[in-house]
């Protein structure tokens, strides 16, 4: 669906460079080019701290554990995603509670929402769909109301904007308690195999994501939670740390071809 080997061509030199760097310095895990994308994406999202891994479903897995969700704690998500929302809340034996989105958007409806709230729902995980946004003022409004956390799948839809009813803009994944996304190959940013990273505005959440990515790593040999192994290597950081430099153009022209469709389908039955 997405032309990667055109899109290697356009940048190729500099990809060239950012790869062969990372050989020339033998820093393959961890290092300046991991510290220079993780600083330009936080910039980029405009959030304060941006936690790499190795995947978006880790992204998931990952924020869920820092956030001490339990065995039993109910997790509210759509009923229209990609199968690895679902499955980390099951994996992590937390009980997945699917509920309807909105037939316009194909995101999480805040009515269906709200009504699957019980005592023992802990976090609504919504999920923005192909690169839209699901309605984060309502979800943020009924979080608040209910005391939930909100983690932000946004696989989808790195680059996105929110724009809430008073015109102010949010990025999608910077809105919520933590945010998540993927950098696989096909996605709005992606590298040439495998990444992810989480977001958030919280420091003691930002140093717990760190943690849990890290075998649970408190500070050197020093294992106090069981944690995961989950990593973005510098080669994919310093592809991305490129990439990241046309995101917007990429988004745009998804944009484009999202509008040719619009206007060949206007009119028909269904559509
Ligand atoms: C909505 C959504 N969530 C999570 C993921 C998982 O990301 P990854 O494939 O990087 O593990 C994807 C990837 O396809 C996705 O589309």
């Amino acid at each position: 669906m997405v032309d990667l080997i055109g899109q290697y061509k356009h940048i190729k030199p500099e990809i060239d460079v950012a790869i062969q760097t990372v050989i020339d310095t033998g820093r393959f895990i961890g290092g300046p080019a991991l510290d220079s994308f993780t600083q330009n994406l936080a910039q980029y999202l405009d959030v304060k701290y941006v936690v790499p891994c190795a995947n978006g479903t880790d992204a998931l897995q990952i924020a869920m554990m820092a956030l001490n969700l339990q065995p039993g704690d109910e997790v509210i998500t759509a009923d229209f995603t990609y199968a690895a929302t679902a499955e980390v809340i099951a994996l992590l034996k937390l009980t997945p509670v699917l509920v309807e989105v909105d037939p316009d958007t194909f995101n999480i409806d805040p009515a269906a929402l709200e009504k699957a709230i019980t005592p023992q729902t802990k976090a609504i995980v919504p999920v923005h769909l192909f690169g839209q946004c699901a309605d984060m003022e309502s979800i943020m409004a009924i979080a608040k109301k209910h005391n939930l956390y909100v983690i932000e799948d946004a696989a989808q839809a790195i680059g996105a904007y929110y724009t809430f009813s008073d015109g102010t803009k949010k990025r999608a994944g910077t809105i919520g308690t933590a945010g998540t996304t993927s950098f696989f190959p096909s996605k709005n940013l992606g590298c040439y195999g495998d990444g992810g990273a989480m977001f958030t505005n919280d420091e003691a959440l930002a140093k717990r994501l760190k943690i849990m990515a890290n075998h649970g790593q408190s500070s050197q040999y020093v294992f106090d939670d069981i944690g995961c192994n989950s990593r973005l290597d510098n080669m994919q950081a310093a592809i991305l740390d490129v990439k990241l430099k046309q995101l917007d153009k990429y988004c745009a022209a998804r944009q484009e071809v999202a509008a040719y469709y619009d206007q060949q389908f206007a009119g028909l039955k269904n559509a």
